[in-house]
């Protein structure tokens, strides 16, 4: 078979024939990959840097997809962490990690939406007790991810979402999604502040795709614009897009009942995880949420990996079959 293969951590993954992996467990199957998402966290996979890499190589990225089984039906998948990824025309599934595709289904939209939209639908259904009525802000809002947690935000009832991140244009974009606000983190520090205190100070949750300078600097703004300290507010470290780590100054921890927590691989078991899935799949296939996908053949791998999207928020997904 074909596969994008890394041999050099650091190097685009190459088009190159590669022995299709064999199943082993009793709850392993292959499939024939029909569509993969290149997602921020294939990518930290693929150059070594991802938390759950093991260094070793050749390895084939692709951590989720849609492949069809022997008999023909469909199935979204998540990938135990292996060497042998989705990112290939065969792949070895674990059928506990996999569901099945509702009939009529878009494989494509699943590929590119699910692991972008797992993030928030995840973190709100397993990591807070969120509850309709709430209010929820999205630090990091123009990406896949970020786009997708304000529409599920909304979608799950939450009382007000307000989306912080960079580009006027695309933050524009956020009241068709079901943003109530807007915040461009780019602006003047002192009316970024500012607007933070006055505009987010009440949020209940902090959906927080960006760690590093950008949530440091929105922290004091955030905790001093409450008017009732002690409400919780709950901070969801979900993507660390700005940088890995902030400095947290202690006063925080005392001055606002806030709580620091993550959702990912890990801090929610894969069990956790697939439960809520269905759920969300049922969700995209009736078309609630929306997401900007290009689709692109697995043979253009290596262009396309350091190649510009076309649009800033475009997820690609590779298609092994064509
Ligand atoms: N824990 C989980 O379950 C989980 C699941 C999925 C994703 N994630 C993580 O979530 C993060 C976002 O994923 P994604 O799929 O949305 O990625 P994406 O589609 O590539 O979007 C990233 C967005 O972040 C913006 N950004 C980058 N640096 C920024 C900064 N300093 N200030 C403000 N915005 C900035 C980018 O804007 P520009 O175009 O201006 O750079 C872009 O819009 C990644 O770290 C990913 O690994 C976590």
């Amino acid at each position: 078979m074909h596969a994008a293969v890394v041999r050099h951590f650091g190097d685009p993954p190459r088009f190159e024939r590669f022995d299709d992996p064999d199943p082993t467990g009793a709850h392993e199957e292959l499939v024939e990959v029909v569509a993969t998402g290149l997602h921020p966290r294939v990518r930290s996979q693929a150059d070594g840097s991802h938390y759950t890499s093991t260094g070793q190589l050749p390895l084939v990225p692709g951590i989720d997809g849609v492949g069809r089984r022997a008999d023909g039906t469909l199935v979204y998948f998540i990938l135990p962490e292996t060497r042998f990824g989705a990112m290939a025309e065969h792949t070895v599934i674990d059928a506990r990690r996999s569901i099945a595709v509702p009939d009529g289904a878009d494989p494509v939209l699943l590929a590119a939406a699910m692991n972008p939209g797992m993030s928030s639908w995840v973190a709100l259904h397993q990591r807070v007790s969120f509850r309709p009525g709430q209010s929820v802000l999205i630090l990091g809002a123009t990406g896949s991810a970020g786009q997708l947690a304000v529409q599920i935000a909304r979608h799950l009832g939450a009382g007000t979402v307000i989306a912080a991140g960079r580009g006027a244009a695309r933050l524009s974009a956020m009241a068709q999604l079901g943003a109530d606000h807007s915040i461009d983190l780019a602006g003047d520090p002192g009316l970024v502040a500012r607007d933070l205190a006055t505009s987010a100070g009440e949020v209940d949750v902090v959906l927080d795709y960006l760690w590093g300078p950008p949530a440091e600097a929105a922290i004091s703004p955030l905790l001093g614009g409450r008017g009732d300290r002690s409400r919780l507010l709950s901070w969801v470290q979900i993507g660390a897009i700005a940088g890995p780590t902030i400095s947290l100054p202690s006063a925080a921890l005392r001055q606002a009942n806030v709580h620091f927590l993550g959702s990912g691989q890990g801090s929610v078991s894969p069990d956790g995880i697939l439960a809520t899935l269905p759920g969300l799949i049922d969700e995209l296939v009736t078309g609630t949420f929306s997401i900007t996908v290009a689709t692109r053949p697995l043979s253009q791998v290596e262009s396309t990996w350091d190649a510009p999207a076309a649009g800033p928020t475009e997820r690609v997904v590779f298609l092994p079959g064509v």
